[in-house]
């Protein structure tokens, strides 16, 4: 179901929270304080092909150097977070979300569209 018409994707990228399936599981421990906000590292999704049955670490804490993937930086640059695991089922393209805002990680959810990430500045690129 990654497999979207321009239509269905503009709807996507408008509506709030949408739906994807796929199988995921986070590598955090829960604590019971409040989760560190992650970086803005895009103020737009990122489109990707994805394989079935690959699994992917979808970068959450926005310091990674390889959007939208994990890289690691998350040890060093946000201590408590880490990278969400993810299994397409299908193969297609998807838009990865690139803000961390999204409520339905990793796919984006049309968050990126509202004041909090459009009106915030983006961290220096190197
Ligand atoms: S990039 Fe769209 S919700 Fe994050």
């Amino acid at each position: 179901m990654h497999r979207l018409s321009p239509a269905a994707l503009g709807a996507l990228l408008r509506v709030p929270r949408g739906r994807a399936p796929f199988s995921s599981s986070s590598s955090s421990s829960s604590s019971s304080s409040a989760p560190p906000q992650p970086a803005i590292a895009a103020k737009e999704p990122f489109p990707v092909e994805l394989k079935a049955g690959k699994t992917y670490a979808w970068c959450s804490c926005g310091h990674s150097k390889r959007q939208p993937f994990c890289d690691g930086s998350h040890k060093k640059a946000a201590p408590g977070m880490s990278s969400l695991r993810f299994t397409p089922q299908e193969d297609g393209p998807a838009w990865l979300c690139g803000c961390k805002r999204t409520q339905n990680p990793p796919y984006c959810d049309g968050t990126h569209n509202g004041e909090e990430v459009q009106g915030a500045p983006l961290p220096p690129q190197p």
